[in-house]
Parts: C-alpha cells; structure tokens; sequence
C-alpha cells in the first residue's frame, strides 16, 4: 500500500485545521479581544468609517462570508490558528465599527482571510497601528524553519545522499544518448520513499542540460502513470509535447530563415555560407516549413482512436533526428490499470523510427510487476534493471540532516530530533518520504506549541499523527461492506467483548446491515474482508487452536477506536448505526 504517499500532504493540512480550532480558540481571542479594544486604532477605525459608510457596509459582508468560508484557496494560509481567530477577531472589530479597506477590497474579494483581517490600515501613517496585534503573539517566538518547502515531497534536493551509485548506473546507460544512440532500457525499483523519483528527475535534468551544452538533441520526457494511467493519455501527452518542442524548433529556423531571405534580397552573398544557393530556395523552405506547422493537430483529451493517437506521437517524435528517453514513473500503476499495451508499442518503435531513437525508463514501486507483462515487453523492458534498496536509519539520518539544514533555523532542532525520525522512518521501510514527513510535522507542531526548539517529543506526536492521518484515509475508503464489518468489531470491542470470533463478528454484521438495509454477504465472505482488513493494520486477526474444536481467530482492533468509529460514522450511509448501539449491547449483556 503506498495510497498514502501522495495524499499525506492534504490529509495533514485538514487534521491540522480541526486540530487548531480545538485547540487554540482559548488563548487567541484573549489576546486578539484585548488589543482590539485598544483606543487608538479604534478612533481611527471609527473616522474612517464615518466617511465611507455606504460602501463599507458593503465592502463588510463581502468580507465577512468570504473569512466564514472553509475553503480557502491555500492550505498553508488556512492552518486553523489563522483562520480561525481571523474570523473571530473580524467579528469583534465589525461590531466595533471598524470597516474593511475600501480601496482595496474591490480586487481582495476572493482573497484570503488573511487579508481581510489587515483592516482599514488606509488612513493610519504608523503601520505599527494598522494591525490589531493578532499575529504579534505567533510572531513573537523565534521561528522554526527557515524555509519549510524543502521538506515537502515536491521540492528536488540537489544532492541525494547514499544514491551515488543508482545514479551512475544511470548515467552510464544514458550517455550513450549523448553519443548519439539509443540507450538501452531501464527498470528502476524500489519500495516507496527510496529516491527513485528524485534520482530520475536529477539525472535527466543533467542529462538534458549536457545534451544542450554539447548540442547533441537529446530529451527526455517525464510521465507520472499514477496519474496519466491510460494508454490514450499516455500517449496523447507524448504526442502534444513532441509536437509543442517540434513548434518551437520551426519557429526559431523561420526566424533565421526570414532574417536571410531579407539580407539575401539586400545582397545575395549572404547565401555564400548557408546551404541555399537563392532567395527562392529560401523561401520554399520556409513554405515547407509552414507546412509542416500548419500539419500538426494536437490530440484532444479523448475521443480519438488510439491508433491516431499512436501515429500522431510516432510522426512528432521523427520529425527530426534526436534521442528520447520517455521515463515512465509509476509504471506499475499503469500496467495495473491499463494492462502493457503501452509499454509494447513504446519499445518495438525503433524499429520502425527513420530519424529518431527512443529508450524507455521504468520506475515502479511494486517489485514483482513484471509478473503481469508480455514476456516480450519483459525482456526489452529490463534490459538493465537498477535496485534501490531501503535506507537504513543512518543514511536517512544524513538525508535529514542535509535537508534539515536549510530548512530549519540554525539551532531549532534539538539533538534527538533527526535520529529519532530517522529510526521511525527505518521501521517503515526506509522510507525517507515518511522521515521528511515526520520532520516537517514536528516542526510544525512545535511552531504551534509556539516553543523555539523541536524536541523528541513533538517528533512522537508527529509519528502518532502521521499514522493516525494514515488510518484515516484507509479507513474513509475502505468499501462499505468493509466498513460494516470493521464497525461490527468496534461495536463488539467498545462492550467489552476480548478476543472477538469470526462468528461474532458475523453476527453483529448481519444485524447493521438489515438496520441500514444493506445486502447481507456470507460469512465465508466476511472472513475475507476481515483478513484484508488485517492486511490493511487495521485489525489484527490472529489463529489460535482450541484444541480439540478446531481452530478459530481472535481479533482485536489494532487502531484507536474513537478516532475510527467517528470516520466510519462519517460516511452517510453508515450514519445512522448509532441507534442500533443499546440493542447491540443488551445482545451481548445477555451473551456474557
Ligand atoms: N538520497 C536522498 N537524499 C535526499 N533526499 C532524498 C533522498 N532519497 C529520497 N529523498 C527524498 O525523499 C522523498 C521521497 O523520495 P522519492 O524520490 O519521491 O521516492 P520514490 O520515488 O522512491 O517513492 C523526496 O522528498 C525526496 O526528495
Ligand atoms: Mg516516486
């Protein structure tokens, strides 16, 4: 399972917000009331008011639903300390009769909160008045980070500790693109969070800025298959890019080429040194090159067949002599979604290609995909294979301590900080995603305890963070069978019942789905679903020998049961379980 590798970011960012609004309601107004209600920024907030009160009324409620709405743009900005003492304050300076900055509030509709709370700063000379002092309090411990964005998953580092070897593997197989030729094939794997993305997208951001060092036309082509997961998009995103590079190649040589023709009209022994021997011949390359402009279609985001889509990519890629590397990340996803058509017409294309040469770079997460490939696809695929192994606890201790540099303040981090994420991050797999993660949430909540260090502790907090966030996402969508049989063992576990039976568990299921009036599956069915949900972490189903009367499983919640009870409850079908809880009870009141 790797699902949450991609979703951690937004999971994190909307935990934090209900974790704010909790949390910080009791000491924010406090502080925002009290300096709201100082005199001097109120006398000017009146004056200013008084003189432009029809259009500030106005300007008001706009302001005001959008600080009320949920989904502001950025999720950085909407961490819940802001917005929601932001709406708080705003109420309470409203009522105080200081009104929004008319002058700019036409344009600052659909901004952020933030900016609606810089009120009526327009006729104040002092910006030390304009403000009502909500965020002096957050600003006033020295910061955490210095830059935060380091840690995130988007950013490439520039250097990749302990992946010298993967990349001059790499290396060492695609320079033969500089030379010319079309390298062989790679497949890269390796678990999640091993520096496979960061790797690729280093060694061809080298290789293509060699490529236009030296002047040899060499690209590559970067595809995310999780997300472009069809062979259609697979192959319409090669085409129009292909298409977008031939556009601009055209261009630059019209340019030149109608720079000529004017000199050559001038004076003809500007032809002397090219290739053209008249102004006619000048100009019939320029009309062939309109031509060919004019010839390129862009493949629509559907509709076309895929063999058009295929010849189109095909015609863009031989327009003219180059090497490609077509670096397919993911590749695993796509072979699981849309089977290995796609790899097959990539890799017997040279074949076919006059001008062009193109080579294929796998990356997939899933070790044992090529299980389900052609055996052709297979063998022309990986050529060369490159593993990337798990980091252990120290190499991710270099990792962070790298990264940790620019992104935190000189002495922010206290000395158990990285090696414990490190340590966390090497009993999952050694994934140095999850390590970052748990960098970057540790500093974010030390920043919200408003303390000046990162300590051990909030790197705990953080580890239990990240898995409960984890939890949650798997179990919001986990299929709603799953869901009714996860909420039977919760039911049965929050009355008290220890080591839970399958047959149990059967039982209480069958009960919940005739309250919600849900198909009933056979409790050969359920066996299946609790074994997946063990697969999942979510419970632990263990098989124990009852001597003589066989065997049976125990099972037992293995994830905190308020914090899993209020997702399911979440899901609208499930909602209204609840009434059902005091018959469940007295069922099992009865049993015991
Ligand atoms: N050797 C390394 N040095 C620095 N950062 C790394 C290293 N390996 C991985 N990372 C970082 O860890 C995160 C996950 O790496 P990524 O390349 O996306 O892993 P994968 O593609 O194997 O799942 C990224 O933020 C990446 O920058
Ligand atoms: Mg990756």
């Amino acid at each position: 399972m790797n699902g949450d590798d991609t979703d951690q970011d937004t999971t994190l960012d909307s935990q934090r917000f209900v974790d704010g609004a909790d949390g910080d309601d009791e000491q924010l107004p406090s502080s925002a009331g009290g300096e709201g209600t100082r005199p001097e920024p109120d006398a000017d907030g009146e004056s200013a008011d008084r003189e432009e009160s029809a259009d500030g009324t106005e300007e008001s409620t706009a302001g005001g639903e959008e600080s009320t709405d949920d989904e502001s743009p950025d999720p950085e900005t909407t961490d819940a300390v802001d917005t929601d003492s932001a709406s708080t304050v705003r109420d309470g300076v409203d009522s105080s009769g200081v009104d929004f900055d008319s002058a700019s509030g036409d344009d600052d509709v659909d901004s952020s909160v933030l900016d609606d709370v810089m009120l009526d700063d327009v006729g104040s000379e002092d910006p030390e008045e304009a403000s009502q002092g909500l965020f002096d309090d957050l600003l006033a411990g020295d910061p955490i980070f210095e830059n935060k964005e380091v840690l995130r998953p988007s950013y490439t580092p520039r250097k990749l500790p302990h992946r010298e070897e993967q990349i001059n593997n790499m290396a060492t197989i695609l320079v033969t693109a500089l030379r010319g030729d079309s390298p062989s094939n790679i497949l890269i794997y390796g678990k999640t969070g091993t520096g496979k993305t960061a790797s690729a997208k280093f060694v061809s951001t080298e290789l293509e800025s060699t490529s236009q060092k030296y002047e040899v036309p060499c690209e590559v082509e970067y595809i995310n298959c999780e997300v472009t997961d069809t062979q259609y998009r697979v192959l319409a995103q090669l085409a129009n890019k292909f298409i977008e590079k031939n556009e601009a190649v055209i261009d630059e040589e019209l340019d030149d080429l109608e720079e000529l023709r004017e000199r050559a009209h001038e004076d003809p022994a500007a032809l002397a040194e090219t290739e053209y021997d008249s102004v006619a011949a000048v100009e019939d390359r320029i009309e062939q090159l309109e031509d060919d402009r004019e010839s390129f279609e862009q493949v629509p985001m559907t509709g076309w067949p895929t063999d058009r889509v295929y010849s189109t990519f095909f015609d863009a890629v031989d327009y003219h002599e180059r090497v490609v590397v077509i670096m397919l990340d993911e590749i695993d996803k796509l072979v699981e979604k849309s089977g290995d058509d796609t790899l097959y017409n990539l890799s017997r294309m040279n074949s076919e290609l006059e001008r062009s040469r193109v080579s294929i770079m796998g990356i997939s997460n899933d070790l044992k995909f090529t299980d389900f490939l052609d055996p052709r696809v297979k063998s022309s695929l990986g050529e060369e294979e490159i593993v990337f192994p798990p980091y252990d606890a120290n190499q991710l201790r270099d990792i962070l301590e790298h990264r940790a540099e620019v992104a935190f303040e000189g002495d922010a981090l206290t000395d158990d900080v990285i090696p414990l994420c490190a340590a966390f991050a090497a009993q999952e797999h050694g994934d140095a995603r999850r390590a970052l993660d748990l960098l970057r949430t540790a500093g974010e909540l030390a920043e919200r305890d408003q303390t000046d260090d990162v300590d051990e502790d909030h790197v705990r907090k953080a580890q239990e963070k990240i898995e409960l966030d984890r939890v949650v996402e798997v179990v919001r969508t986990l299929p709603t069978q799953s869901k009714l049989v996860l909420f039977a063992i919760i039911m049965l576990e929050s009355n008290g019942v220890h080591n839970i039976n399958t047959g149990e568990v059967y039982n209480v299921y069958q009960r919940l789905c005739e309250e919600i009036d849900v198909d009933t599956l056979t409790q050969r069915r359920v066996t299946d679903l609790i074994s997946e949900l063990d697969m999942l972490g979510i419970v632990n189903a263990v098989v124990v020998s009852k001597g003589r009367y066989g065997r049976t499983k125990e099972i037992s919640l293995s994830v905190p049961i308020d914090e899993t009870e209020a997702v399911l409850l979440s899901d609208s079908r499930l909602s209204d379980i609840e009434d059902t809880q005091p018959f469940v009870q007295t069922r099992f009141d009865n049993e015991n």
